[in-house]
């Protein structure tokens, strides 16, 4: 068995390489993860047939067979287990090390400073991606631009004052973006406020939650649309918008009678909503771009349940923030880390399987937990074609922008 187990990280290991080098080919889950001669077996496989079939004959071999060299013991058996361990191969993770290279790519990401944003930000650097890191505190936005170089020397990251929570903010930072006169090929809608105590506005009056998660990210998404158009014009591969929803989606409803809790107030009910709208957001975007068949991909991702400041941000009693950030630690062990709730954003961003309109997770239980990314659960409420047009349409009336 420890044969076989080592035979089949074997095949794993050298198909991520010779793939990718030999052949300049994708490894993405979906290919068979063995050598390129076993993707296409004939060659090798009778070759190594016609030796063993010799050896055991003990003839000696033809003259034009002698001319190339004979397969080894340890070739003839990869040649001949590889295709057997081949559902195990295929069952090997997406991996941030599958992500395509991305030089000459431009990537926003918003909350980029920490969690899941900041790891969205390492590992698309590290493929050459040119990131944005538009954050709404410059202090966390430099000290998180030091730790990306301090992390991967030599990535190319710049910083972008960006707080969803005020109309002031987005405009000028998507001003500031497209003044480069720069295409954007990846928008990560990512940053989010979760459940703060008590009620809270953004600085043009609406509910915290509402207002940063799904107002903000609306406006932002229809500001930098153009840059994002320009880089469908300037490029083959298909510019990305990519959200961040979340599990919570699955409980949440659309209250269209009181949209900023002014009525009454729940911090979970107030989030879930949120997470609801930014899926309802991904699918109607979806459905507008493919209208006026644009390239641009509409994806959404969500990272299970991760540990990061999601829950500690906020307002909280000394004796509270100890107790979130213990639940917080429990979280990152039995569950999973900052840079593992990166995987499904990362895979919505980049994975060549990814499709328009998909929604992406983690595949271990409940979703909450898993290295592995797959398509994720999506509720019937999220699929609600009426409220996400009528999401949308809420939309462009609080941020008096339009675009599709
Ligand atoms: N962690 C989980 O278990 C989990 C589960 C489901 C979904 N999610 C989703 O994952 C995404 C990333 O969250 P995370 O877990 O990585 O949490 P995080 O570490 O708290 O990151 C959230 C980011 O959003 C930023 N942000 C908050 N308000 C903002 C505003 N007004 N303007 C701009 N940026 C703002 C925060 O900035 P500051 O640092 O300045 O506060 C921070 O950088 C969110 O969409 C969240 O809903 C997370």
């Amino acid at each position: 068995m420890s044969t076989l187990l080592t035979l089949a990280g074997s095949c794993r290991r050298s198909s991520r390489t010779e793939t990718t080098q030999l052949l300049s080919l994708p490894t993405w889950k979906s290919r068979a993860l063995c050598p390129v001669s076993l993707q296409q077996p004939e060659p090798d496989f009778f070759a190594a047939a016609l030796y063993a079939a010799h050896s055991a004959d003990k003839q000696p071999l033809a003259k034009a067979d002698r001319a190339t060299p004979a397969p080894t013991r340890t070739e003839i058996l990869r040649i001949f287990i590889c295709p057997l361990l081949r559902p195990i191969a295929m069952s090997s993770k997406w991996q941030a090390s599958d992500i395509p290279p991305l030089t000459n790519k431009r990537v926003l990401i918003t909350g980029a400073n920490s969690g899941i944003g900041y790891h969205t930000a390492l590992k698309l650097a590290r493929k050459g991606a040119h990131i944005l890191l538009a954050c709404r505190n410059r202090e966390r936005g430099e000290a998180a631009l030091a730790r990306l170089h301090t992390d991967s020397p030599g990535i190319q990251a710049e910083l972008i004052v960006l707080d969803l929570a005020s109309r002031k903010s987005i405009h000028n930072a998507a001003a500031t973006v497209l003044s480069q006169h720069q295409p954007l090929h990846l928008l990560i809608n990512n940053a989010a406020v979760f459940a703060p105590p008590t009620r809270q506005e953004t600085s043009d009056g609406f509910e915290l939650q509402f207002g940063t998660n799904v107002l903000g990210h609306f406006a932002l998404t229809a500001l930098l649309f153009p840059a994002l158009q320009q880089a469908a014009n300037d490029s083959a591969a298909r510019p990305r918008i990519v959200t961040i929803a979340s599990i919570a989606h699955k409980r949440a409803q659309i209250n269209f009678g009181d949209l900023h809790s002014s009525q009454s107030y729940s911090p979970m009910r107030a989030y879930q909503q949120s997470k609801l709208a930014n899926l309802l957001f991904t699918f109607e975007l979806d459905r507008r771009l493919r209208a006026t068949n644009s390239p641009i991909m509409s994806v959404a991702a969500h990272p299970g349940v991760a540990h990061t400041n999601l829950f500690q941000s906020g307002n909280y009693s000394a004796f509270e923030k100890t107790l979130r950030s213990l639940f917080g630690h429990a979280i990152g062990i039995v569950l999973n880390s900052d840079s593992e709730g990166a995987l499904p954003t990362l895979y919505a961003a980049t994975a060549p399987n990814a499709k328009d309109g998909g929604y992406y997770g983690p595949q271990g239980f409940q979703e909450m937990r898993g290295h592995e990314v797959g398509p994720a659960f999506i509720a019937p409420q999220a699929a609600d074609v009426a409220a996400a047009a009528r999401l949308w349409q809420v939309s462009e009336q609080h941020t008096d922008l339009k675009f599709l």
